[in-house]
């Protein structure tokens, strides 16, 4: 007999669906409720032979052929948190935040193609990446993990990045469903938002990542919102993402997020996940008795075992199962630097960018003679060949499983093999720093702030003495180059001292290479930011974190542990949203305040030109105009459209409805085209329900950030409207 009669579920000619069904008909109860909850691997007393020692485990089905699922973290290369696979290196991808600012989505996918390659050579069939959320505060903990601001921007290159992953036949999952944007008290907060609001910008960004990116499974997030944890939330789960969205893959509980048996069944909760985590396993045999007790129905059990089976047949977990391979490391960290020499921001030049070969150059700071530094928590990837230098952490919620880690990319040695000679100070001494900077032709000075998933910072000012230390090398050396390897945005209190600022974010694998190629013009500059950099915390829309508590400064630690004792608030309390869908560069336009540098900007060492904006309405909105490179050198250009847009708060505020990359020679000249997704142009009417366009008159421009208009005008808009 063949295959397709003794497993007739093993027959690709038939649907994903049909497959799971007829899976489906073959197990037993047991056999079930086993697929929906499972282990930290590597806490339990003896690891299962078939675990690869990641974040998360689930048995498999062997007599049936349903393989165990093995999950790894997560987007920014194979994750390896508390080193519990030893010597296991993985290549770590620029952080979210510096793919965010390439704009690019043909880079997105490939660097989730390289990431889901590398998890799967590993033995993973489940890659925990694809975090969407927006950043809603710049001291988020988790925002280099995530893709900025805008939901247009993030829920595209997320998609991108999860289709890439998806393509090793393995499952990617969309993360956290929904808002999760502080780590302060992230399993108590409860976060009030208006439905209009959030359709229009958090759940905006995850229909967006799903459509594109279609991966097998949503990981919900740890906060409540709307009362309902997000694990057991029946409006996000049942209602938007199963029955507006009809998303046909399975929901999986955050590590530490599942709370309930039934009401997390009935919320639509379809997995449980890192279960010792959780208070109780309730997945297991309480489920079991739920079902046998009529609490919860044998039909939403099939469900939930239908939609884990369903993706992972429809995304070729059975058909290809995970082998261990070889890993091209070298091919793979090509992938790494070219996401962060396309992702570094600069942010100024005053004709000092790009360096001359054969200078004296003092290198200061930031640790650049050993590496490059990274976010903590469980996104942590151990470089392959292991860290430069780990910093134990000793204080905070993080310390359980965060070290401060760096990349063997040392941009010392990178800048060294480009300069006639270079200096290098610590920058813990001023005068040393000082004295060596006044020696050389150029001063480049490295600042770095870690940031880590269960924290957020205090401040937006740059850790310990960094800004002192920055302005006295400024003030040695008026040619000064600051490089910022940041979590996000900071505060720059020396900016018009400085002759250059290049935002390097957390750089990857091959950071320092990277670095230096940018300052030495071997490549362009061409990252635009993802998210708004502040003046101040006073802008925000919440000043002050909720449920941050400080306590006294630490005394004596160093860069970058030097932050104040952060503590955080117990117990369940409500944080109010009032800004809706206005986040980042829409609240600062509402507002009408400027920002430090706003979404958006970046500049490059040519100049561009926009010429000649057609726009035509109807359905959406298209527009056509030329790019021209009117410098000397090559570059990108990103030029975004907006529109003024009234959303459902009845308020008209600015929106990113499109953009393009154009790569130019010096003198070239290009038309291009951008048609907007009418989603943007709407506004969410909760009656309707869905996206109402009124029709009439919508104001759009050309821009080269969310605060520089190039070009504009109108176009007519015709009333419509869109399901949810
Ligand atoms: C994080 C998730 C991660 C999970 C498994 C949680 O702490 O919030 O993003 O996928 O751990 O490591």
């Amino acid at each position: 007999m063949s295959q397709a009669d003794t497993r007739p579920w093993m027959d690709a000619a038939r649907s994903p669906d049909e497959r799971a069904d007829l899976l489906i008909a073959e197990l037993t109860l047991d056999e079930m409720i086993g697929l929906v909850h499972g282990p930290m691997p590597n806490l339990l007393d003896e690891v299962p032979a078939d675990a690869a020692r990641g974040a998360g485990y689930v048995p498999g089905v062997a007599r049936l052929g349903i393989p165990p699922q093995n999950a790894t973290d997560a987007s920014l290369g194979v994750a390896n948190p508390r080193k519990v696979r030893a010597g296991d290196g993985a290549t770590a991808l620029p952080s979210g935040l510096a793919l965010a600012s390439t704009w690019d989505p043909d880079l997105a996918r490939r660097a989730g193609a390289m990431v889901g390659a590398e998890a799967r050579a590993k033995g993973f069939n489940i890659l925990l990446g694809g975090g969407v959320n927006l950043t809603r505060d710049p001291r988020c903990g988790r925002n280099f993990e995530y893709l900025g601001e805008d939901p247009l921007l993030a829920g595209v290159l997320a998609g991108e990045a999860i289709a890439g992953a998806q393509s090793n036949d393995i499952v990617c999952t969309i993360k956290h469903f929904a808002i999760n944007d502080q780590e302060t008290c992230r399993h108590v907060v409860d976060v009030q938002i208006d439905e209009g609001g959030l359709r229009e910008s958090d759940l905006l960004a995850f229909q967006i990542g799903i459509e594109r990116g279609q991966p097998g499974s949503v990981m919900s997030a740890y906060n409540r919102l709307g009362g309902d944890w997000c694990g057991e939330n029946d409006f996000l789960l049942n209602r938007v993402l199963k029955g507006d969205w009809a998303y046909p893959g399975w929901v999986m509980s955050d590590w530490g997020g599942c709370h309930s048996t039934t009401k997390a069944a009935l919320g639509g909760l379809d997995q449980e996940s890192g279960e010792q985590l959780d208070k109780q396993v309730y997945f297991g045999d309480l489920l079991k008795t739920a079902v046998q007790e009529g609490e919860v129905s044998f039909e939403r059990l099939t469900d939930m075992v239908r939609r884990i089976l369903r993706s992972l047949i429809a995304h070729g977990v059975l058909d290809r199962p995970v082998e261990r391979e070889e890993i091209d490391y070298e091919a793979h960290a090509q992938v790494a630097q070219a996401a962060a020499e396309a992702g570094l921001v600069l942010l100024r030049n005053q004709g000092l960018l790009p360096l001359a070969p054969r200078l004296k150059v003092a290198v200061i700071g930031g640790h650049a003679d050993v590496g490059v530094l990274s976010g903590g928590g469980s996104s942590q990837v151990i470089p392959v060949g292991g860290a430069a230098l780990e910093i134990p952490v000793t204080i905070g919620p993080s310390s359980a499983f965060s070290r401060i880690t760096y990349h063997p990319s040392s941009p010392l040695a990178a800048i060294g093999r480009r300069a006639g000679l270079v200096t290098y100070a610590d920058g813990r001494d001023l005068a040393a720093a000082m004295a060596i900077a006044a020696d050389a032709d150029v001063a480049v000075v490295f600042a770095e702030q870690w940031t880590t998933e269960a924290e957020d910072l205090p401040t937006l000012a740059l850790p310990g003495d960094q800004h002192t230390l920055i302005a006295a090398v400024a003030s040695a050396n008026e040619k000064t180059v600051v490089v910022l390897e940041t979590g996000g945005p900071v505060t720059m209190p020396w900016l018009d001292d400085a002759a250059a600022v290049l935002q390097a974010w957390y750089p990857g694998a091959r950071g320092g290479e990277a670095i230096a190629r940018l300052l030495f013009g071997e490549a362009e500059p061409s990252g635009r930011l993802p998210i708004s950099f502040p003046r101040s915390t006073d802008d925000l829309v919440r000043p002050e974190i909720p449920g941050m508590i400080f306590g006294p400064p630490v005394e004596g630690a160093t860069i970058p542990t030097s932050y104040p004792d952060v503590q955080q608030h117990k117990g369940r309390f409500s944080v109010p949203h009032p800004e809706g869908a206005a986040v980042g560069y829409r609240w600062f336009d509402r507002q009408q305040t400027s920002p430090l540098f706003p979404f958006g900007f970046g500049l490059s060492y040519t100049r561009f030109a926009h010429e000649n904006l057609r726009l035509q309405g109807g359905a959406s909105v298209r527009a056509r105009f030329s790019v021209a490179n009117v410098g000397d050198r090559a570059g990108v250009d990103t030029p975004q459209l907006y529109a003024r847009v009234k959303g459902a708060d009845g308020q008209s505020g600015l929106r990113l409805i499109g953009w393009t990359r154009v790569a130019l020679a010096p003198g070239e000249r290009r038309e291009v085209e951008i048609t907007a997704d009418p989603r943007l142009l709407a506004a969410y009417d909760v009656s309707l329900p869905g996206w109402r366009i009124d029709g009439g008159a919508v104001a759009v421009s050309l821009q080269s950030d969310a605060q520089t208009v190039t070009l504009s005008g109108e176009a007519e808009l015709e009333a419509r409207t869109l399901a949810p």
